[in-house]
């Protein structure tokens, strides 16, 4: 929508997987979403623009052929993949979808745009789990590194912490082969957790509210906290909660795919953004969103509970994220006001929540 505002022609593809797994593992978002073709004729009803949609399946080559070759992009956006860490840690089948869905439909995208619009951009959504939590600072995507008296550039070292973000760091070795192979213009973009509810085009009517999840399996923690501020469940602090992370809003991922679009990597370059815009440990995620509920006289509680996760509970975390901002990136922060704003919205919502679907149902350990 917010590409289609800006005056791009745009088709939007998926194949419902999201929605699919969702009601599978009972993680529906608090708000339902109408599907994408109603979706996109509220939008055109409401703001004029128009977005073609096509519902298919990405893993399908000849389908995605099809749609390149009648289109003929000039970007490609790819955000289409199995995006839960929890899911991707169920067990065999979650584990092999994961790595299934995500890498072909990589591979797909790779080939269609090589044999179809050998000029189009790549943007892809990488995220800032591919480097797990190095005791170094983490630079955007590359490391100059000197070994017994030689140099070379090669892409930042990376270990990930789930399967999901394991098929991450294997797509970006991936579009890194076809980059300097057959010379394909690539964006890869490290995101951290998005969070927010609002963008100008999903405030012109709740239908086009983005998906917004609450539960274990789909809902980032910032999403995850303000709902269970909003329920009165003590918010779920992972172990000891010295995790950091970097985070965004969702409007500065708007911007930031909008800038990475503008500013395409050249034949043959693969550019590798930091895409956060502030850093916290959970324990201020939580203290932040016990402070915005106090201004809204909501009481809020934090709770301990034992980490379902393997991971440093208390660690280094210094990422660099300046190329996305010299780009021109002007960040939304997360102050109380956006934080108050998220909470006024769930409020409405209040009714609808599952506190079934609050409590981590997923842990890295049981299944090993
Ligand atoms: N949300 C975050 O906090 C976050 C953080 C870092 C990176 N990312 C990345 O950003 C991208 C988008 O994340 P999101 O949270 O919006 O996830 P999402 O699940 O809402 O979006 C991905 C979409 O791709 C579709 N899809 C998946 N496999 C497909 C296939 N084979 N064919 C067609 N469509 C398919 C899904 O149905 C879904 O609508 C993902 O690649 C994710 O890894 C997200």
């Amino acid at each position: 929508m917010d590409l289609a505002a800006k005056g791009h022609d745009v088709v939007a593809i998926d194949n419902y997987s999201r929605r699919n797994i969702a009601m599978q593992t009972s993680s529906e978002g608090l708000m339902s979403n109408p599907n994408l073709e109603q979706r996109a004729k509220i939008f055109k009803e409401l703001s004029g623009h128009e977005i073609t949609v096509k519902i298919g399946d990405l893993c399908n080559y000849k389908f995605l052929s099809e749609v390149v070759t009648e289109f003929k992009p000039d970007a490609i956006v790819h955000y289409a993949e199995q995006p839960s860490a929890p899911y991707s840690m169920k067990g065999y089948e979650e584990a092999h979808f994961t790595l299934k869905n995500n890498l072909e439909v990589t591979h797909n995208v790779i080939w269609a745009i090589l044999e179809h619009a050998p000029d189009c951009h790549l943007v892809k959504l990488g995220t800032m789990g591919e480097y797990g939590t190095p005791n170094i600072d983490m630079e955007e995507g590359w490391l100059d590194i000197e070994h017994k008296g030689r140099k070379g550039r090669f892409l930042f070292p990376r270990q990930a912490g789930s399967l999901y973000h394991t098929t991450k760091v294997l797509d970006t070795d991936l579009l890194w082969f076809y980059v300097r192979t057959y010379n394909l213009r690539v964006t890869d973009l490290m995101q951290g957790p998005v969070y927010g509810l609002s963008t100008t085009e999903s405030d012109l009517d709740d239908r086009l509210l983005p998906n917004f999840h609450y539960d274990d399996i789909f809902g980032t923690v910032v999403n995850r906290f303000l709902v269970q501020a909003v329920a009165g469940v003590p918010l779920t602090v992972y172990g000891k909660g010295g995790q950091i992370r970097g985070y965004l809003n969702l409007r500065d991922t708007l911007q930031c795919i909008d800038l990475a679009c503008n500013n395409p990597a050249a034949k043959g370059e693969l550019k590798i953004y930091n895409q956060l815009t502030e850093t916290f440990t959970v324990n201020q995620l939580a203290d932040k969103v016990q402070a915005a509920g106090k201004l809204l006289g909501i009481d809020v509680e934090v709770k301990s509970i034992p980490n379902p996760r393997k991971e440093p509970e208390e660690h280094y975390y210094n990422p660099i994220y300046t190329g996305l901002i010299d780009l021109g990136l002007e960040p939304n922060y997360m102050t109380e006001e956006v934080l108050g704003h998220m909470l006024k919205k769930i409020l409405k919502y209040k009714s609808d929540i599952d506190n079934y679907k609050i409590f981590p149902r997923v842990s890295w350990s049981k299944n090993k």
